[in-house]
């Protein structure tokens, strides 16, 4: 089975890429290396052993596509590419509406018209409302987006939901993370982001490793065990596993399937900054600081649809979650760039 994969460079779709090739899939990526490098290609293919294709073009650019399905008969579209930066969308958002919009319904309208009819999409949890209770099930409200990034996504679900009930036979996966962190064991693939990082993770394991000072904490005075945010920290590795179980769902059931993929489990800013310092042996200073605009206290799924219908469970916690990332940034500390 061939496998094409938008935004197959970057930290989620790279590992994905090792997980589809271990499972003896092909692989086509499509990345444009806006966000990412394609040195974790070839770091893919080190790890797998394996070798797949790899088009450096922008998804909207409907000629690439048309070549690539020409010339692959591909199964499945896994459509990770897009911006992803929640600040930076606030301050350019028509880059946002283009990049994430226009790339959804130019792939769309190419598979339509080549006869590839499943795609899984990357979504978030930041589609769900910020009112509802947690744990978080596919069925609790979306919308009410606080920022241009997570409309887009929730655009995105609508226009590939309204696709799926128009076009014969079409399969579409909405998949909504919550927050992936970690990296491959072999520590050769990982989060490598652009600048200062916005989330947490990437941000302790920068301290961790010398590039920063100190972790801000952002507020200590919210509704939970130590009064900082607690959110549901998912390995990636375990989410890139989600894909693989979406795709083998999707070759028995057609329509628009929605889900989770998270642990079910919260941990604070704190359990994360003790954790890491356990796991690695490493100082992590920190600052406890104002809260961050647009935050909320408690955020975690609900992965009991995932378990039941796709037959996914996250199998790695919080201190694989800690030792992989510590691995990445330890052997790269200046990520791919080095
Ligand atoms: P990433 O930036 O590492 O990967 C995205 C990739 O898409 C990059 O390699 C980038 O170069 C590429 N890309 C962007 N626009 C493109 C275009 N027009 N044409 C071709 N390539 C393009 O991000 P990631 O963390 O791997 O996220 C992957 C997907 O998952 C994104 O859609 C993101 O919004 C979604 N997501 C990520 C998180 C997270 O916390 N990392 C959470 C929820 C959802
Ligand atoms: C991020 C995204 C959100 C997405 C979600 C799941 C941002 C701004 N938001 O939010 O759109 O839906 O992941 O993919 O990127 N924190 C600190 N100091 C830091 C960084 C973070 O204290 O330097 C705290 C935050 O206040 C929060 C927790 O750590 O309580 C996690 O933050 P982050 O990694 O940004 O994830 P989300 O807030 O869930």
């Amino acid at each position: 089975m061939k496998i094409l994969v938008t935004g197959g460079a970057g930290y989620i779709g790279s590992h994905t890429c090792v997980e589809l090739l271990n499972r003896g899939m092909e692989v086509v990526v499509i990345d444009n290396l806006v966000n990412s490098s394609a040195k974790s290609l070839e770091r893919v293919r080190q790890i797998t052993g394996k070798s797949l294709e790899f088009y450096q073009k922008d998804v909207r650019d409907r000629a690439a596509l048309d070549e690539i399905f020409d010339k692959h008969d591909i199964n499945c579209v896994i459509h990770f590419a897009g911006l992803k930066a929640v600040g930076e969308s606030v301050t350019m958002p028509l880059e946002y509406y283009d990049n994430n919009l226009y790339s959804t319904v130019i792939l769309a309208e190419a598979m339509r018209d080549h006869g590839v009819k499943n795609i899984v999409f990357s979504s978030s949890a930041t589609v769900y409302s910020a009112d509802n209770t947690v744990p978080l099930k596919e069925s609790s409200k979306t919308g009410m987006c606080t920022n241009p990034y997570g409309w887009t996504k929730y655009m995105n679900e609508q226009i590939l939901r309204d696709s799926a009930k128009a076009i014969d036979d079409w399969s579409v996966v909405l998949l909504r993370y919550f927050n992936p962190i970690g990296a491959h064991s072999s520590g050769l693939i990982g989060e490598d982001p652009r600048g200062v990082p916005n989330n947490l993770m990437p941000y302790i394991s920068q301290v961790a490793v010398g590039r920063r000072d100190h972790l801000n904490v952002f507020g200590n005075d919210y509704d939970t065990h130590d009064g900082t945010g607690v959110r549901d920290y998912i390995h990636v590795v375990d989410l890139a596993r989600g894909h693989v179980a979406a795709i083998e769902y999707m070759q028995t059931h057609r329509g628009e399937s929605v889900f989770n993929l998270g642990t079910g489990t919260g941990y604070s800013v704190l359990d994360m900054v003790h954790a890491f310092e356990r796991v690695t042996g490493k100082k992590v200073p920190y600052e406890i600081v104002a809260r961050r605009p647009g935050d909320i206290g408690t955020v975690y799924a609900s992965p009991d649809k995932s378990a039941e219908l796709l037959g996914w469970k996250a199998q790695y916690g919080l201190d694989e979650m800690c030792r992989d990332t510590w691995a990445w940034q330890s052997k790269n500390p200046m990520g791919y760039g080095e």
